[in-house]
Formats: structure tokens, C-alpha cells, sequence
């Protein structure tokens, strides 16, 4: 069964990504293809539906995005959202002027008509936010008014040529309706099935990738984050041992980290799992390192050569391998040239399998349709452990970018522990879920203390908690003062080398949520 997909035409709106959420939200799929993709691309994918979406500029623009016009004559319900509106009257022979105020946050919006399809079970009166200079001031010959706004036409429709289009953003969660009003395009006006579930993506993705991999022999390298153990198990249960997981110990984990990961993934889950304990090796490269990028550079570096050296074991043992298996989300797709096709780019920095050096590996990236809270709904569909699937972010160069200067192998200790108790008490605490991420950073500031009777001369330990959407920005967190507490006077209490604990209040911007 083919999965019917309802494409979103991107225009450069920063919420284009949020429309794809709602449709995905009523187990309907969704993609984004940028506005100028070819005609024939877009028909490839059989749309039982078109969005086309908000956008910074103006339909008179020179540098307007050039989306093909035709769009609008495929036969295919069309939902026009603000941009994507002008666009429609604009192309349809209607006019399209600077209004003269620019209307930008809550509006309030008039439903004229309450038999438009599109406003089906709505209130007379909705409350919208809106965000647009332009507007529609003559509507082209078929389409009819269905809604105002106090400044402008809010809504339009023809029926005939089967599209709809809105001046406000439902998407938004300041439009309180809005999921009401994309139900009603994609059930009401192109009759979605909403079929698109968890069991559905597993079992077409499982197929697919059976399909594609024959015989053939797969490596995937873990990091012990959501996106890597996901997607090694979708891979797993297509394939089974012709799969193997790489998984490093780079010396900067958390503390039984290298251990608790093998367990729950070898198992639990029965995954076939090379564990290459190559600390040594990296704690090595990392000794008299004080520079952060030097630190990421060298651990990336180091990552390459161990993952190669054991990518080259596996293939003699197996007599070759030919796929490698990369976590990369829908996000990364979306924002990276990928999204024009198959010619995907690997990213090392945020991806722990490098690619191996000699060999030609082709990809298999089983989570590239999906956003990151989806990846956590087939994790659980597929029987993961909560802690994997519930696990915050953890950057790549792990620990050593939390020690300030050298990171030694004490260091490396004191701040596993350190880490291990802020972790605990704001789990706790109940707050782990709700948190983007929460640890401790070990500065190499020496004070002064005093324990029992004695005087201790020791490192200082900085917490750090976060509220962020997807990390590109991010509000301290102003943790309950009871657990502030209970971190401070555990770590001074059990970690022996550091006697005091400070609090990072510093959001990003300016700051980045690492301290390296
Ligand atoms: P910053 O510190 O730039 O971090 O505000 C934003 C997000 O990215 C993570 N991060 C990294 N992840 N390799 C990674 O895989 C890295 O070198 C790296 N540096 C930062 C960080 O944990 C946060 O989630």
C-alpha cells in the first residue's frame, strides 16, 4: 500500500517545518519539498494533497521564490497559508497589494461562510495569529471570500478548482483551532485515511529496507543516543545478523555508560554489537589539549580511525560489507541540499559513524522522514527501554567538552560522578523529561573549603539545565531550590576532589549550552 502523502510547499516561512508536525500529528505523512522542485517531482510522490506554505517575501519581489505555477492545476486540494495565498491570487489573474498596515500577532478572524468545507465545526469567530505585509485585494474569477480579519481577507475558496487558501497560520499554537482547521483539509477536503502509524512506518520501513539490502552486510555505529539505538533496531528487525553495531568507548562517556548501553541493546534487544573499549586511544590524543576545537577535531579524527579499523575486521569476517546505517533526521534533511534527492551528505559532526575510508558504503538512513518525538513513538512501538528513548542530547566529544582545560582521566572520574548525581537528583526530582538537558561541567578553578576540620583545596563543579525546542536556542532552567540543594551537598559530600558548586544562569543566546 502506497502511503498517501500530502506535500508542503516551502516558501521560506519559519513555520514551514510545524505544518509537516500538525499533518504527522493526525497519522497522515507529510513532507517538505522546497517551492522550486520540478513539477515532475512533485507528481512522483501522488499528493493527495498541496500546502504552500508562508514566506518572508512578497509576490512582487524580484527574487520572489519561483514555484511553478502549474501547481495549481494538478487536480490535487491546494491549501494556501499567507504567503502561499498571495501566491494563488497572485497566479490566478486576482491582485495582490502592500496593505496598508502590516498585521502581525493575534487577530481576530470572521467566518462569513460556515458551510466552507474548510471551516467545518469552527466557531463563527476564531482567534488567529497573523503575520503578513501584503495582502489579497482582488480575488481571481471562481474564488469566493469566506472569512475576514479586521485589516484584511482571512480566507478564501474555490470549491471548483479545489483550493482553499488562508491570510492567518493555523499551524501555530497561538491559532487555538488551527489543528481543527488542517484536520479539516486533509480528512474533510482530501480525505486522508490517517493510517500513517507507528506499526505502518515500522512495517513499510522494515519491508523497504529488506528490499534493498538483498544479502548484503550492514555496519551501524552506536552512540548510545535515541537516534543511533532507533535506528539500529529498525535494522535489526529487517535484517537481524546481518547487522553489526560499532559501538566506541571514547573515555569520555558517562559514567557506565559503555557498559548499561551494551546491556540494554545487546540484551534487551538482542543486537549484535562489536563494543571496542579504545579510551586509551583517545585519552591519549586528548592529553595536553586545552583548545575545544583541537579536543572535537582530535576525538572526531580518532573516532574515523577506530570505527575504520573495525568496519575493516567486520569485513573480513563477513566477507564484506556494504551499508552503513546513519540516525539522520528529518530536520537535517530538510535543512541540508538533500532534500532535492538521493545524493545525501554525511554529516560527521553530529552522526557517530564516520565513514570508513576505504570502503564505499552505501547509506541506509531508516529515520530521515521523521522528527525527533516520532523517532521516540517507533522506539516504543518497537519495545525500547524508556532510558534510551527518554535520554537527553549528549554531544558527541562527551565529557570533554564539559572539562574546562586538560581533560586527564582524573578529571574524566570526578566529573562522571559529579554528572551521575546532577542526573539522579533531577530524576529524582521528576524533572528529567521536561528538561533538554541538565549535567555538570568541572572548571579547573581551584578554592579554598573546609571539611570536618579540615581544609580542602579542590575543583569547582558548574550545574547547567536548559529548556530548548532543538537546541539552537535555549533558556536556563530555574530549577526548584530544594534540588539545587540536594545536588550541591551531594557532590561536595561525595565527590572527593571537588568542594564547591556554582549554577550557570546564562541563556543562549549568548551563551551556547556547552561550556566548550
Ligand atoms: P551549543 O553548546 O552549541 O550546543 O549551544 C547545542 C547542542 O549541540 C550539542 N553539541 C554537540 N553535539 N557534537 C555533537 O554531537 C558536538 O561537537 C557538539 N557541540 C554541542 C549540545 O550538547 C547541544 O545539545
Amino acid at each position: 500500500m502506497a502511503t498517501q502523502t500530502i506535500v508542503i510547499l516551502d516558501f521560506g516561512s519559519q513555520y514551514t517545518q510545524l505544518i509537516a508536525r500538525r499533518i504527522r500529528e493526525q497519522n497522515v505523512f507529510s513532507v517538505v519539498l522546497p517551492c522550486t522542485v520540478p513539477l515532475a517531482e512533485i507528481e512522483a510522490v501522488n499528493p493527495l494533497g498541496l500546502i504552500l506554505s508562508g514566506g518572508p517575501s512578497s509576490v512582487y519581489d524580484a527574487d520572489a521564490p519561483a514555484a511553478d505555477p502549474r501547481i495549481l492545476e494538478l487536480g490535487v486540494p491546494v491549501l494556501g497559508i499567507c504567503y502561499g495565498l498571495h501566491f494563488i491570487v497572485h497566479h490566478l489573474g486576482g491582485k495582490v497589494l502592500s496593505a496598508p498596515k502590516r498585521e502581525y500577532g493575534h487577530a481576530e478572524v470572521q467566518i462569513e461562510d460556515s458551510s466552507a468545507l474548510l471551516f467545518a465545526g469552527l466557531p463563527q469567530v476564531l482567534q488567529v495569529w497573523m503575520s503578513h505585509g501584503d495582502e489579497a485585494a482582488q480575488l481571481p474569477s471562481g474564488f469566493r471570500r469566506v472569512a475576514v480579519s479586521a485589516n484584511a481577507l482571512a480566507a478564501i475558496e474555490s470549491v471548483e478548482r479545489r483550493i482553499w487558501a488562508v491570510q492567518f497560520h493555523p499551524e501555530v499554537h497561538h491559532t487555538p483551532l488551527g489543528s481543527k482547521l488542517i484536520k479539516n483539509f486533509i480528512f474533510g477536503i482530501c480525505g486522508a485515511a490517517g493510517d500513517w502509524t507507528p506499526a505502518h512506518f515500522i512495517e513499510s520501513t522494515v519491508k523497504t529496507i529488506r528490499e534493498r539490502v538483498g544479502e548484503g552486510h550492514v555496519i551501524c555505529g552506536l552512540s548510545g543516543g535515541v537516534d543511533s539505538s532507533v535506528a539500529a533496531v529498525l535494522v535489526h528487525k529487517a535484517i537481524g545478523s546481518q547487522l553489526t553495531c560499532i559501538f566506541v568507548n571514547n573515555g569520555v562517556l558517562r559514567k557506565n555508560e559503555f557498559a548499561s548501553v551494551q546491556k540494554n541493546l545487546r540484551e534487551k534487544l538482542g543486537l549484535n554489537i562489536v563494543a571496542v573499549d579504545a579510551s586509551q586511544r583517545f585519552l591519549a590524543q586528548l592529553a595536553g589539549i586545552i583548545d575545544p576545537e583541537t579536543k572535537r577535531k582530535r576525538i572526531g579524527a580518532e573516532f574515523i580511525a577506530v570505527f575504520d579499523d573495525e568496519a575493516t575486521r567486520i569485513a573480513k569476517k563477513t566477507g564484506g560489507v556494504d551499508w552503513l546505517v546513519q540516525g539522520t533526521l528529518y530536520p537535517d534533511v530538510i535543512e541540508s541540499s538533500s532534500v532535492k534527492g538521493p545524493s545525501q551528505t554525511i554529516k560527521s559532526h553530529h552522526n557517530v559513524g564516520g565513514l570508513p575510508l576505504n570502503m564505499k558504503l552505501k547509506l541506509i538512513e531508516p529515520l530521515r522522514d521523521l522528527f525527533k518525538d516520532e523517532v521516540r513513538r517507533i522506539g516504543r512501538d518497537l519495545g525500547m527501554p524508556e532510558d534510551i528513548l527518554g535520554r537527553q542530547p549528549f554531544p558527541g566529544p562527551g565529557l570533554a567538552v564539559r572539562i574546562l582545560g586538560e581533560v586527564t582521566p582524573e578529571r574524566v572520574a570526578l566529573l562522571q560522578e559529579a554528572d551521575e548525581i546532577v542526573i539522579a537528583e533531577i530524576k529524582s526530582a521528576g524533572l528529567y523529561n521536561s528538561i533538554w538537558q541538565s549535567f555538570a561541567v568541572l572548571l579547573p578553578v581551584m578554592s579554598v573549603g573546609v571539611m570536618g576540620d579540615q581544609r580542602t583545596y579542590a575543583y569547582t563543579a558548574a550545574v547547567r539545565a536548559v529548556h530548548s525546542e532543538d537546541g539552537m536556542t535555549a533558556d536556563w532552567t530555574p530549577l526548584p531550590y530544594e534540588v539545587l540543594k540536594s545536588i550541591s551537598s551531594r557532590i561536595v559530600n561525595e565527590v572527593r576532589g571537588i568542594n564547591r558548586v556554582v549554577y550557570d544562569i546564562t541563556s543562549k543566546p549568548p551563551g551556547t549550552i556547552e561550556w566548550e
